[in-house]
């Protein structure tokens, strides 16, 4: 491994967070690059769960350089919680290193992202209510507060004052809500500043080291490709950008400096929140996926809605990051059905498209062209190498890997580390 950049395909928890612990083994240092803790990442070791929102999902091995980078939005209390809960698990967190750029999530952050959401109705996008929209709305807004301002013990009150100032205008006036206090969040801010200052580096400096020290770095994405700000499905996506592309942004790289890209999708398809799900099983199908996937929220605790594999997305999302493999977690989870479809492609009023639409209305009208398949009743949780799937499953990943035009090189069988099979060197 040198340098890896791994993504979502799909509309997130596809399993990033099992997948990098799974490839963290091999690498020096692991990045994670944009978005906050709207992110779930659960890794199961042995019979550990554990369930990341920020730091990155190499922090459980021990001697890895674990970096939060300038594109990710960091609530101090989350990720002060998450710290303290790894380290009551005896988990050693010292090689942590916070961009100086990342930007702050505040209090008010969180407030306008609930009353944004309510006051939209019917319309919501249904975030994850953790003010990472706001916050990246105040960082393209050029008023944003970021970690190295927020351990300058005097830079830091004049900003906050003036953003809880027109944070609180906006509450009020637009959404008829009640005031941030500031003096309230000045104090627990600076708290979290004394804990949080160690930790905070100049981490482009950090990354570009190692990598021309031919250390092997892992950039962790975030979310997944069709919530990215530009690409994803508009506006029912995060704030950020999970596409490969932002790996640069957010780890402080050049784009020649990375060489491999992965991109992580499910054998089938899930969604949280509000927005287009083409393949979307509103039937026991989908009850039966999100019973034996238990796909509920790591985050919000929302049941995840279900639904077939998207060759047409699939398809999108190689295209987007460029993308030279797929992971392909979770086949696991449909054994035991009769049958089995992927989508090849869309049927639009009688014309088929081939390429991922723009237009939610257009997508919204998309009815999925499907291929049946066999399915497969054995168990194949215990599998170690390709050979040992049953024909029906192997026949089925060939398709999904033809159809999004990637080779597969790892297969996800289990959530634990043990439970992966790897088809090709990554
Ligand atoms: P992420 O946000 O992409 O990291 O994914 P999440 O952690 O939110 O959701 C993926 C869920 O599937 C987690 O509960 C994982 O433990 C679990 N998981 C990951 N890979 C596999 C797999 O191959 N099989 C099964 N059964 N579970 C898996
Ligand atoms: P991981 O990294 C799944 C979704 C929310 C909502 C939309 C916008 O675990 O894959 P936001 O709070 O970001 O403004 O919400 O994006 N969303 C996710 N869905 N997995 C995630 O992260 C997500 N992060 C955000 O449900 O639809
Ligand atoms: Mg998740």
């Amino acid at each position: 491994m040198s340098t890896v950049v791994l993504i979502g395909t799909q509309w997130g928890d596809e399993g990033k967070g099992k997948v990098t612990d799974f490839l963290a083994e091999r690498a020096d240092m692991i990045v994670r690059y944009q978005g906050g803790n709207n992110a779930g990442h659960t890794v199961v070791v042995d019979d550990q769960v554990y369930k990341l929102h920020l730091i990155p999902s190499g922090i459980l091995y021990q001697n890895k350089m674990c970096v939060i980078g300038s594109g990710v939005v960091i609530d101090p209390a989350v990720l002060i919680n998450e710290l303290k809960s790894l380290e009551a698990r005896g988990i050693d967190t010292a090689n942590l290193k916070i961009s100086q750029r990342a930007h702050v999530i505040f209090p008010y952050h969180q407030r306008l992202d609930q009353a944004e959401e309510k006051s939209k109705g019917n319309n919501k996008i249904g975030t994850t209510c953790r003010g990472i929209g706001p916050a990246y709305m105040d960082k393209a807004a050029r008023v944003g507060i970021r970690m190295i301002d927020l351990i300058d013990q005097d830079e830091f009150a004049p900003l906050l004052e003036r953003n809880v100032a027109n944070a609180n205008r906006v509450l009020t006036r637009v959404y008829d809500n009640e005031n941030v206090d500031y003096n309230t969040v000045l104090e627990s801010y600076r708290g979290y500043a004394e804990i949080l200052r160690k930790y905070v580096d100049d981490i482009s400096v950090i990354v570009n080291k190692a990598i021309n020290e031919g250390k092997s770095i892992l950039c962790e994405g975030a979310q997944g490709t069709l919530l990215d700000l530009d690409h994803g499905t508009y506006p029912y996506v995060t704030s950020s950008h999970p596409t490969a592309g932002a790996a640069c942004l957010g780890a402080g790289i050049g784009p020649a400096k990375i060489d491999r890209v992965i991109g992580v999708a499910k054998a089938y398809t899930t969604r949280v929140g509000e927005g287009p799900f083409p393949t979307e099983l509103k039937d026991e199908t989908g009850a039966y996926i999100q019973e034996r996937g238990g796909e509920i929220g790591t985050t919000t605790g929302r049941p995840r809605r279900c639904g077939w594999f998207d060759g047409v997305m699939g398809r999108y999302a190689v295209r987007i990051n460029g993308l030279h493999c797929l992971a392909v977690t979770k086949l696991d989870v449909l054994s035991g059905l009769e049958k089995v479809k992927i989508c090849t492609s869309y049927n639009y009023r009688g014309d088929i498209l081939d390429e991922f639409p723009a237009s939610l209305k257009v997508l919204n009208e998309c009815v999925p062209v499907y291929e049946e398949f066999s399915g497969w009743r054995e168990d194949i949780t215990s599998a170690k190498k390709l050979e040992d799937l049953p024909v029906n499953a192997r026949r089925y990943l060939d398709r999904v890997s033809e159809l999004a035009g990637a080779p597969i090189a790892l297969i996800g069988v289990g959530s634990k580390r043990s439970q992966t099979i790897l088809t090709a060197e990554l």
